[in-house]
């Protein structure tokens, strides 16, 4: 049997300031019900003074090795997805390490958006597989809030911060791990979901900016794709899917993938209604609360996906 990696922890943060869509309704011209009907989204969590990226994954890295029952000095790889780091370097994965008491392991952030978590746990299965760490901690933490226009209205009703986070450990027997992951990018559509500004560039934040629609119509035929892809890269196939943690960007979106790969829409995990948007949040979020609330069981077959900007999307099987 070959090395591959197990998730055997996860854990999860979430600011305490939850913003209700009649909150925002005060902010900009929309309403409850055009955000609910047009996306799914109720509520979502969004960071105060003090709490940033790099804390929210520290407190969801710190649940996630306790659901583990493994100690942070084990862990020799930290990979962080985010595109809201604390700071432009050093890179917000470090700050966790320290955060967590780990004097020497791996530890560096990916940006993918919201496929972040995806690219952060295909490297971290590769770099188990090739032996170069057996206990690892992946981790999507974002503050989106921080590059919202708060004006536009057509963006900032439908992302939230948050964090997620899985302990990954090698193992050699077995059926259960990581059984396949696929990354895609395709850079020519990257003005349809970017941000305006930029260390080399305005030397400012910037803000995020979306042509929604656009966006939209890529998510559906992509996501079916590489899910497609990942399953037949996996030996399986699509009946055989317990369940489905896929990015939450849109209640339309999730619903529209599951229909094209003829999947029950009851074996999909929603939480785009509690938490919108947390780009690479988004999937470990989902990921433990179903954990949590005992849909996924052990011997589970789970297929987590993602797509955002850049483009980028990815996919990933395992068996729980
Ligand atoms: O995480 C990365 C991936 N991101 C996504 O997957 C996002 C994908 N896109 C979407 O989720 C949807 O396209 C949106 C939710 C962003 C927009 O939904 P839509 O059905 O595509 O609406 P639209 O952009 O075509 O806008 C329809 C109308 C427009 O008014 P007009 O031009 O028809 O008069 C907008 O100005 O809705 C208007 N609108 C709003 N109205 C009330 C846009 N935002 C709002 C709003 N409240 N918040």
């Amino acid at each position: 049997m070959s090395r591959r990696a197990l998730i055997v922890g996860t854990g999860a943060a979430l600011p305490p300031r939850r913003v209700t869509n009649t909150e925002l309704a005060e902010r900009v011209d929309t309403t409850h019900e055009w955000i609910v009907e047009r996306t799914g989204i109720e509520a979502r969590h969004v960071a105060g003074d003090g709490e940033t990226t790099a804390t929210l994954a520290t407190e969801a890295a710190k649940k996630a090795l306790a659901a583990a029952g493994i100690e942070a000095k084990e862990i020799g790889l930290i990979v962080l997805a985010t595109s809201t780091p604390d700071q432009t370097f050093p890179a917000s994965a470090t700050r966790v390490q320290t955060a967590l008491g780990i004097d020497d392991c791996i530890a560096f952030d990916v940006q993918a958006v919201c496929t972040g978590f995806l690219y952060a746990l295909s490297i971290a299965d590769n770099m188990i597989k090739g032996g170069m760490a057996d206990h690892a901690l992946v981790i999507g933490s974002e503050t989106f809030s921080r590059i919202l226009d708060w004006e536009d209205r057509a963006t900032c009703v439908l992302f939230g911060d948050g964090a997620g986070a899985v302990v990954l450990k090698a193992t050699e027997t077995g059926d259960k791990g990581i059984l396949a992951t696929r990354l895609h990018a395709d850079g020519r559509h990257g003005d349809l979901l970017y941000v305006d500004g930029g260390v080399s560039t305005t030397g400012t934040v910037g803000k995020l900016r979306m042509k929604g629609k656009e966006v939209f119509r890529h998510a559906v035929t992509n996501l079916a794709a590489v899910l497609d892809e990942t399953l037949e890269a996996a030996g399986h196939v699509s009946s055989e899917i317990d369940w489905v943690v896929p990015h939450q960007a849109n209640k339309r979106i999730l619903d529209a993938t599951a229909k094209k790969l003829g999947l029950d829409p009851a074996k999909v995990i929603v939480t785009v209604d509690q938490h919108a948007n947390t780009s690479a949040a988004s999937v470990p979020l989902a990921l433990d609360v179903a954990v949590r609330d005992g849909r996924i069981k052990p011997g589970d077959l789970i297929v987590l996906e993602a797509m955002g900007g850049g483009f980028t999307w990815g996919a990933a099987v395992v068996r729980y």
